[in-house]
This record gives C-alpha cells, structure tokens and sequence, in this order.
C-alpha cells in the first residue's frame, strides 16, 4: 500500500502532467492561428505525450490501491509573441518539470518506496529528453531570429515528428 504521503505528490504531479498537455495545446491552437501548422503539430504530439505522463502515474497509484484525486487544472496562457518567446517557456516548464520528478525521487527514497523509484526512473530519463528536445528548437530559434523564411523551414521540419 502507498503511503499517504506518496499518493498525495503522485496526485499533485498527476495535475502537473496535464497543466503541461493543456499549456502545449494551448500552444499549438495558438500556432494553427500563427499559420505555422509544423509547431503546432510538433505541440499537439508533445500534449499527447503529457496526458500520457500524467496516465502513467494514474495508472500506477491505482495498481498500488492508491486514490486518484484529479485536481483542478490551471487556465494556461493563450498568445505569445513568437516562435521563440513559447519555445523558452516549453524549456523553462520542463526545467520545472524535472526539479518536480526530482522531489518526487527524494520522497520515494525517503518512504523506501521501490516500486514509485522504478517507475520514477523512468521519468528522469525522460526529463533528460524533455529539455534536451526544447533547448534544441530554441538554440535553433535563436540563431534564425533575423530569419523569417528560417522559422518556415524549421516549421517543416517539426511538422515531420512522428506519434510516440
Ligand atoms: Fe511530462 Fe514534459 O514532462
């Protein structure tokens, strides 16, 4: 059985992994708004990608014989002022996203619960992805600023990312 402790951090990041699905669908309607349908596409896999984060832990405190208390989830922003201004805030949210997984750890080790520390390596190394993937496309960002037909190709390019 989980302890109450544990089961109440699972439940705060089970918001926190659909507050980041809801921020990069948010992103990505405001993309096909910005006709540039490659970043959004490249959002909607990553929104995707976050209910499945948040259904992993939802999952997994129900094989435990935990409680799911979904929370309520937060409005994020609607507009941003260009490619590179959402590309920075992807990269700070998921700095914060790690430092979240990463007391999440400590706590597991704290409570010696073993099965939340295998499940919750999982995530470290996914985290490790997360950032990497956003610092890329805004290093890319950053060098083609000045480069307006630069953002359509890189568009075109982030419109090729397969489901995962
Ligand atoms: Fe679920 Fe992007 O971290």
């Amino acid at each position: 059985m989980i302890s109450q402790k544990m089961q109440q951090a699972i439940n705060d990041q089970i918001n926190k992994e659909f507050f980041s699905s809801y921020l990069y669908l948010a992103m990505a309607a405001h993309f096909e708004e910005q006709n540039l349908p490659g970043f959004a596409h490249w959002l909607r896999v990553q929104a995707d990608e976050e209910r499945e984060h948040g259904m992993k832990f939802y999952d997994f405190l129900l094989e435990r014989g935990g409680k799911v208390a979904l929370q309520a989830i937060a409005a994020p922003p609607q507009t941003w002022t260009s490619a590179l201004e959402a590309f920075k805030e992807v990269q700070a949210h998921e700095a914060k996203v790690t430092a979240s997984i990463n007391a999440l750890y400590e706590l597991a080790l704290a409570e010696k619960d073993y099965p939340a520390q295998v499940l919750l390596q999982w995530f470290v190394t996914e985290q490790v992805e997360e950032e990497k993937n956003a610092a890329e496309i805004v290093a890319q960002l950053e060098m083609i600023e000045a480069h307006g037909s630069a953002v359509l190709m890189l568009d075109h390019r982030l419109g090729k990312r397969e489901d995962e």
